[in-house]
């Protein structure tokens, strides 16, 4: 099984956080449309005809396309790719610009997910974090999400960041205890945001330590107390709401990506594209115009990293542990041969048994070993 994800670099505003690829000139928006949709048209073959189980549509902001731009690609991956009969296709959505309209419109495409990005219920809390929505955008997109039967909802929420008190934080997560899938991400400051600037100058606060402990803490308590399962460091969900897309990633599954910023991955390589999206549609122009189609020669727009055997397993085991499942040693032992699973387990030693559960199938963290999750796996890597 394998996803596609395909990349819209586009937002109005950078938020002061983001250090995710997007531009704010729209002007190239059409052009960009084409280039993705011969991107698809070319690279058709990168998943050697495994059968495709997700599509996501990520950004930037991909609600600045119209729900008819977002079909037109669905349209050139169901005519091209293998597809599973059960095929999850999300779409990032900003709630400014989930008017009823366009809800409306999008309900008629084949997107059956949406992850909308609320990040708090409080407009002095988006004004710090720079996002474009008000909290009354975020309320009204989730009624009229639900209003046009999108059944299979995720919301992002933020945590840790300059502002955000206890109280608030209970007060978003409260609001979405009816939502299949809820992913919550602890601020990460970026060196290049405008967040870190202001923080660095003096001008926002940054929350105390043991204050985003017990924000963590208060997520941990509320999941259970509504049921939701834990499946990954930042994600939880309903009975069978977990993201496909995102779990592929933890798996080792295939995966290509289309447009610019995107990473792909075949168990051989991982690339990635060009960040410039002028860079990245001269490029197929000139490839489509030239009489020379070869993809595999050109390292203008993408750069490749062979992988070793040893990196793969050390990018698994990281990945995996993340997740409720965590590794599995059939996997292991037929992906990356016996010898690996020795190490795993002569390097366990090393490790405090309350941290871990070691089935006769899988090795996973326990909630303890949850919050040192990055330790334990640099420890089991080869
Ligand atoms: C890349 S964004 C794309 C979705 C959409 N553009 C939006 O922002 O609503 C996906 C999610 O990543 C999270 N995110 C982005 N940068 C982050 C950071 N520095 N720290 C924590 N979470 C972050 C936000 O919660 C955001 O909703
Ligand atoms: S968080 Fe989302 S909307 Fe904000 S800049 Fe990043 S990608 Fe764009």
């Amino acid at each position: 099984m394998a996803g596609i994800y395909i990349h819209i670099p586009f937002c109005l505003q950078k938020c002061s956080y983001c250090n995710f690829y997007s531009e704010s000139d729209i002007s190239l928006k059409d052009k960009l449309i084409n280039t993705l949709l011969t991107e698809i048209k070319l690279r058709a073959s990168y998943l050697n005809n495994e059968t495709v189980r997700t599509i996501y549509f990520g950004g930037g902001t991909p609600t600045l396309l119209l729900p008819n731009e977002i079909q037109q690609m669905i349209d050139a991956v169901f005519s091209l790719f293998q597809l599973s009969d059960e095929i999850e296709i999300t779409l990032e959505a900003n709630p400014n610009n989930l008017t009823e309209e366009y809800i409306k419109q999008l309900s008629a495409t084949a997107i059956n997910r949406l992850s909308i990005g609320i990040q708090s219920f409080y407009d002095n809390d988006l004004q710090t974090l720079g996002r474009i929505h008000t909290a009354k955008q975020a309320e009204e997109s989730i009624l009229l999400a639900q209003k046009y039967h999108f059944n299979n909802l995720s919301i992002d929420l933020m945590y840790g960041f300059p502002g955000l008190t206890l109280e608030k934080w209970k007060y978003n997560l409260n609001k979405i205890k009816n939502i299949q899938h809820i992913s919550c991400y602890q601020l990460t400051l970026e060196k290049k945001s405008l967040l870190y600037q202001k923080i660095k100058n003096g001008i926002l606060l940054s929350t105390p330590e043991d204050e985003i402990i017990e924000q963590y803490h208060y997520l941990i308590s509320f999941a259970k107390k509504h049921h939701f399962i834990h499946y990954e460091t930042s994600n939880f969900c309903q009975e069978n709401f977990e993201s496909k897309h995102n779990t592929s990633y933890w798996q080792d599954a295939l995966y290509l990506g289309i447009g610019p910023s995107a990473h792909s991955y075949n168990r051989e390589s991982r690339q990635w594209n060009i960040s410039d999206n002028k860079a990245y549609i001269t490029f197929f122009e000139n490839l489509l115009s030239s009489e020379d189609y070869d993809l595999k020669g050109e390292n203008v727009v993408f750069e490749k990293e062979i992988l070793t055997t040893d990196m793969r397993f050390n990018e698994y085991i990281m990945t995996s542990l993340r997740t409720i499942w965590g590794c599995s040693l059939d996997y292991i032992q037929q992906h990356f041969g016996k010898s690996y699973l020795k190490h795993l387990r002569q390097q366990l030693s090393n490790i405090q048994p309350d941290f871990y559960i070691l089935s006769p199938s899988s090795l996973r963290l326990t909630e303890k070993g949850n919050l040192f999750a990055d330790y334990i796996a640099a420890s089991l890597f080869v």
